[in-house]
């Protein structure tokens, strides 16, 4: 039989602004995904890329002197650079610039052309660049100076007119509701959900889906004056990956409809109403769940250019190291979440959960194993009433996460995880296997034996959220790099009595302050 598959996509973004830490978060948030499945013997495709066309990125290749193409070849590297940066295990990285893209952006328009899906016209109305969006007035604040921005972003708006084609997104309201209703987990998280269906309740316009008035863009086939919208054929992407126009054979056959796009809540819209209703026009499948993360902020402020507190993932993973910021930023707040990123925060997360519960736990084990046992894994005598409960929590601990990661439930996740590290911490308090040492070598021995065991699931199941640290930890717990999937959890892949440890290597260090250190 073959392997279940799962497909995972990032937003593509924007390559006028520099990668920041809202890419990085969405990325990671995939990244964890891809893994868990991987490990759970999914055959899995995991896509990311950058959104090449529109008028904002044409603007910005223009203030930096240079011509769109040689523009975004340049910056797109820098988000390949932070996807290898970040450890990030993307099977594909797609460029909209790319030419099969193109085909597959103007197959999407014929067909919707043939179905009578799109009709020319002319647009106007209001439009924000830095959204790539079109608004209606009551969705704009005007502000003093005459001026309007959209209430949603705080974009600034202008007033278009141009030849336009439109999609009959109106003629779309029900069957969205009617998709909606038949897939409640189709938008996650709930609160978004809502907002969507109120959204789409509200009754819906049809949308202008080329333009006229700039040419960095898809032509519209048989039509050079037009290049379709940006967000059409960036949205196009996620079937482009996929092998798309090609349906009936290879990747679309296998993996679409995809399993999970994510998406932050402000592009939230495109995906959950445009994206299903030009693919349903199409004649073809709507994903199978859009997930609406929530936005970060620093140290309490918004995120802006103009402020100038920008969080560079870069220097974040210089300071703390790469899974300590890859734990934080998916245990701080409950997925979906806004949350706020502060020094303050990070060093607790990292000092008390990183170090002092799980490193902790790891340096005292392995330690005493490699002291009190000879070097090498003991074996154990019968269980008591304790050990088994522990290794039951530490076995049952898969089925709990698969059902918290299938809800995009991180933080969630790594609590569970945590209740066993922390189990596990008492269990050794409470055992005092050193005291044991002397007393009952024989209990020390299965003691020490249910704590390694516990560790070695741990690392295992940990594994997505920080690859590299629980790779070195199952280094030194000597599992051998093909016995570390999802499939050798349980007792029957225990660690073997007699296999030699190396000297024990602390996994999660301390942060120290720099300047604590001078004083
Ligand atoms: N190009 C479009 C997406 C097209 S997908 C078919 C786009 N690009 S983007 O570069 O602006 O995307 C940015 C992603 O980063 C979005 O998911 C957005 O929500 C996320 N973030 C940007 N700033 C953020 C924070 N401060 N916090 C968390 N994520 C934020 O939109």
């Amino acid at each position: 039989m073959s392997a279940p598959t799962y497909y995972v996509t990032t937003p593509i973004y924007y390559v006028n602004d520099a990668p920041h830490i809202g890419h990085a978060y969405t990325t990671l948030a995939c990244d964890v995904l891809a893994r868990f499945k991987r490990l759970d013997g999914f055959d899995v495709k995991f896509l990311t890329g950058t959104d090449e066309h529109g008028q904002k990125v044409e603007k910005s290749a223009q203030a930096a002197g240079t011509d769109p193409q040689a523009f975004t070849d340049r910056v797109s590297q820098n988000f390949r650079d932070l996807a290898d940066f970040m450890n990030f295990s993307h099977d594909d990285f797609i460029r909209t610039t790319e030419q099969r893209h193109k085909i597959s952006v103007q197959d999407l328009w014929k067909k919707l052309l043939a179905a009578g899906e799109i009709y020319e016209g002319s647009y106007a109305g209001w439009y924000a660049t830095r959204d790539e969006a079109f608004y209606t007035e009551s969705e704009l604040e005007k502000k003093p100076d005459g001026t309007r921005i959209a209430k949603a972003s705080g974009a600034e708006v202008e007033w278009v007119e141009e030849p336009s084609f439109f999609f009959k997104l109106s003629a779309w309201q029900d069957r969205l509701l009617a998709y909606y209703d038949a897939n409640p987990d189709f938008i996650l998280p709930k609160t978004r959900r809502n907002e969507v269906i109120s959204f789409v309740k509200g009754g819906l316009q049809d949308l202008s889906v080329s333009r006229t008035t700039f040419k960095w863009g898809v032509p519209v086939p048989d039509n050079d004056d037009h290049i379709m919208y940006v967000w059409l054929d960036a949205l196009t992407n996620y079937i482009t990956a996929v092998g798309y126009p090609e349906t009936e054979n290879g990747e679309y056959a296998t993996y679409w409809p995809a399993d999970v796009h994510m998406v932050g809540k402000d592009i939230l819209r495109f995906h959950a109403v445009y994206w299903p209703a030009f693919l349903m026009a199409a004649g073809l499948e709507a994903p199978k769940r859009v997930f609406a993360h929530g936005w970060w902020t620093n140290e309490g402020q918004k995120i802006s250019k103009s402020l100038g507190n920008v969080i560079d993932p870069i220097q974040l993973v210089e300071t703390y190291g790469l899974d300590q910021v890859r734990y934080f930023l998916l245990r701080e707040v409950p997925f979906g979440n806004d949350g706020d990123f502060s020094h303050s925060a990070m060093v607790n997360r990292m000092n008390g959960e990183l170090a002092n519960d799980f490193g902790n736990l790891a340096q005292r084990v392995l330690s005493m194993v490699f002291k009190n046992c000879d070097k090498a894994f003991p074996a154990h005598g019968e269980f008591t009433a304790e050990d088994n409960e522990l290794l039951e929590a530490v076995h049952g601990l898969i089925d709990d996460l698969r059902a918290s990661i299938d809800l995009q439930a991180f933080n969630e996740a790594l609590e569970k995880i945590w209740v066993v590290i922390r189990a596990a911490n008492a269990y050794v308090d409470h055992q005092a296997p050193w005291a044991l040492r002397k007393t009952d070598p024989d209990r020390m021995k299965t003691v020490l034996y249910v704590l390694s065991e516990s560790i070695r699931h741990l690392a295992i199941v940990a594994q997505p959220f920080m690859p590299q640290t629980m790779e070195k930890l199952l280094d030194q717990l000597k599992v051998s790099p093909n016995h570390r999937t999802f499939a050798f959890l349980g007792p029957e892949h225990a660690l073997e009595a007699g296999v030699e440890l190396d000297k024990p290597q602390g996994i999660f260090p301390r942060f120290v302050d720099p300047e604590a250190d001078n004083a």
